[in-house]
């Protein structure tokens, strides 16, 4: 089903991203205003969707940097938190080779932010006495790692990963208690993997045996996902991760 009509002022932490931008863009064509909130932009513009620069890992400057937004344009009606902040040396995140500083950065820069600018957000939804929030969490936020997968090819389980996306299902469900009473909801999205040109191929054939539906996720998948969390189709719905996984996690 295809939903026309939102008619929101959206704003999208990480919006240039894969799944980002195809968040944008769908819910640009919903009646919406979207606001892209990131740090970096592609050069092709989509006019529907204004581009606004924010740092969200510079955690102690973000009640600053939201609330100017909010000065500038208005409380949002939906946040969809789907940034991906990480240090330069996040590929070495296995229990093998991390190091505590790098744990404790990518900690601050992506767990710490989600929390901080999702609560500052809803602090302001309080004054509309409605609001949507969605976090982008994973299917590893509920499920460790199956490291068969990864046999055969450079990649590695990732501590931190697993730590951050499982703390955004927590925080999820313990907004909706508090921020219930001012009719504001928060819920996460817990996609699988979404293929990337770099995947070896003995990782591609493993990944897709496991899922029931045979295939990786899309950005099209999750957007669909954010379509009915941020409409009104999902207005009793609060506190809950929906999983776009293909059955990942089923089996
Ligand atoms: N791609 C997948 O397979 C997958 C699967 C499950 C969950 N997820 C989750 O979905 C989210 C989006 O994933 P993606 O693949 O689109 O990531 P991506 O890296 O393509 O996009 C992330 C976006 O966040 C922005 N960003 C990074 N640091 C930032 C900062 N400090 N301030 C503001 N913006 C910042 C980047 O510029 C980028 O546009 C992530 O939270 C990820 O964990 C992704």
């Amino acid at each position: 089903m295809k939903i026309t009509k939102l008619n929101k002022r959206i704003f999208v932490l990480g919006g240039s991203g894969v799944i980002g931008s195809q968040i944008c863009k769908d819910l640009s064509e919903t009646g919406s205003k979207v606001f892209n909130i990131d740090i970096k932009f592609k050069k092709k513009k989509i006019k529907k969707i204004k581009n606004i620069f924010l740092d969200i890992g510079n955690v102690k400057k973000l009640e600053f940097g939201i609330n100017k937004i909010i000065k500038l344009y208005g409380i949002p009606d939906v946040l969809i938190n789907c940034s991906y902040p990480k240090t330069s040396d996040w590929g070495n995140s296995s229990f093998k080779n991390i190091s505590l500083n790098n744990f404790q950065k990518n900690i601050d820069i992506h767990l710490n932010s989600f929390v901080w600018s999702a609560k500052i957000i809803a602090n302001q939804m309080i004054k509309k006495e409605k609001g949507s929030i969605i976090f982008l969490s994973s299917i590893y936020g509920l499920v460790g790692q199956d490291l068969e997968i990864y046999k055969n090819t450079k990649m590695k389980e990732n501590l931190t990963y697993a730590v951050i996306k499982g703390g955004l299902i927590s925080l999820t469900k313990q907004m909706a208690s508090y921020y219930g009473k001012y009719n504001i909801r928060i819920n996460s999205i817990s996609p699988g993997g979404i293929k990337e040109e770099n995947h070896p191929s003995a990782f591609i054939k493993k990944y897709i045996a496991k899922v029931p539906l045979k295939r990786f996720c899309t950005s099209k998948d999750v957007s669909g996902a954010t379509l009915f969390l941020a409409s009104d189709l999902s207005s009793y719905i609060t506190g809950t991760t929906l999983k776009v996984d293909g059955g990942w996690t089923a089996v």
